[in-house]
């Protein structure tokens, strides 16, 4: 018996990286699965059905359920074509995986902007877009739903060189946040993760070189991703999970408890040269 039997899932570009490895693990769990990849190169360029058709075999050789679909992730056409295929393949969603994504990184002096336009589409229109159709169908479906969006440590923390995809990645953050609070009273859960693991996405950058690294196999980031779409999960939503390695925690942004001026005048420039220790202090 697995977690996930009778559960139907997508995982977008699951055709590589991170997102064939949630494929696997969901699969494994009994989940049949939706394996989405426009089967382009690291920056998006290209395409083609190969890298779709190997992990749906991969999925197939073990046992499992799996169906393939190119379309690029990023319009609200595809979107709801993505969500349509697993209706098609399957009759029923219960778990979508928004795990797309590409770089087109440069310092933000030196950005083009169809290097913007492309970065916020793929990952914060595509991931938009898939959770939107996702959820009107889960809604009409009755019976519940796990939505799981991919953001990053780039965005929530920041990382030099990717002003577009930390942009889009913190969007991701929020529109995680308010899909939980507007999806919760029809059962669907919306959670996010924020993952580091060596693909091709990562192989070349700074972070990521020399050999004080733990096991950043992409593995490693599957298992809270079965875990928040199993049934175990279902008082969890709205939910940032930090993963890499061994390591397993959350991010939050919080509100500090500040300062507060009495009265209803604003403050004056003064006042706030005399209280900046305390306007900025966490505790
Ligand atoms: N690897 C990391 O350390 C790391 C860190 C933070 C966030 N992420 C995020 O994790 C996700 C997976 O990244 P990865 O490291 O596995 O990268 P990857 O390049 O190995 O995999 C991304 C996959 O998405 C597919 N893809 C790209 N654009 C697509 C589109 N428009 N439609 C459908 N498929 C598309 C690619 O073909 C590829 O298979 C991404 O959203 C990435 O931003 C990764």
């Amino acid at each position: 018996m697995g977690a996930l039997d009778g559960k139907v899932a997508i995982v977008t570009g699951s055709g590589g990286g991170i997102g064939r490895c949630h494929a696997l693990a969901l699969a494994k769990e009994g989940a049949k699965v939706v394996v989405n990849d426009l089967g382009g190169d690291r920056s998006g360029d290209g395409g083609g059905a190969m890298m779709a058709d190997k992990v749906v075999q991969e999925i197939k050789d073990a046992g499992g359920d799996a169906a393939p679909n190119y379309d690029a992730v990023g319009s609200f056409e595809n979107g709801e074509k993505i969500v349509a295929s697993a209706f098609d393949a399957f009759g029923r969603l219960d778990i979508l995986v928004n795990n797309a994504g590409i770089l087109r990184d440069k310092t933000i002096s030196k950005m083009e902007p169809a290097m913007w336009d492309t970065v916020i589409e793929v990952h914060l229109r595509g991931t938009f877009a898939c959770l939107q159709a996702a959820f009107r169908r889960m809604r009409e479906q009755g019976t519940g739903g796990s939505i799981i969006n991919t953001s990053s440590t780039s965005g929530l923390i920041g990382n030099f060189g990717q002003g577009n995809y930390g942009a889009a990645k913190a969007g991701v953050y929020g529109l995680t946040r308010v899909a939980s609070m507007e999806f919760q009273k029809f059962n669907v859960r919306v959670n996010a993760i924020t993952p580091v693991a060596l693909t091709r996405m990562t192989d070349d950058l700074p972070a990521f070189q020399g050999g004080a690294l733990d096991d950043l196999s992409p593995a490693h980031i599957s298992p809270i991703v079965v875990y928040l779409a199993s049934d175990d999960a279902k008082d969890i939503t709205g939910k940032c999970f930090d993963v890499g390695g061994q390591h397993l925690g959350m991010f939050e942004v919080k509100r500090s408890t500040g300062a507060d001026k009495p009265g209803t005048e604003p403050w004056t420039l003064a006042e706030i040269k005399e209280d900046i220790g305390k306007i900025m202090a966490w505790d």
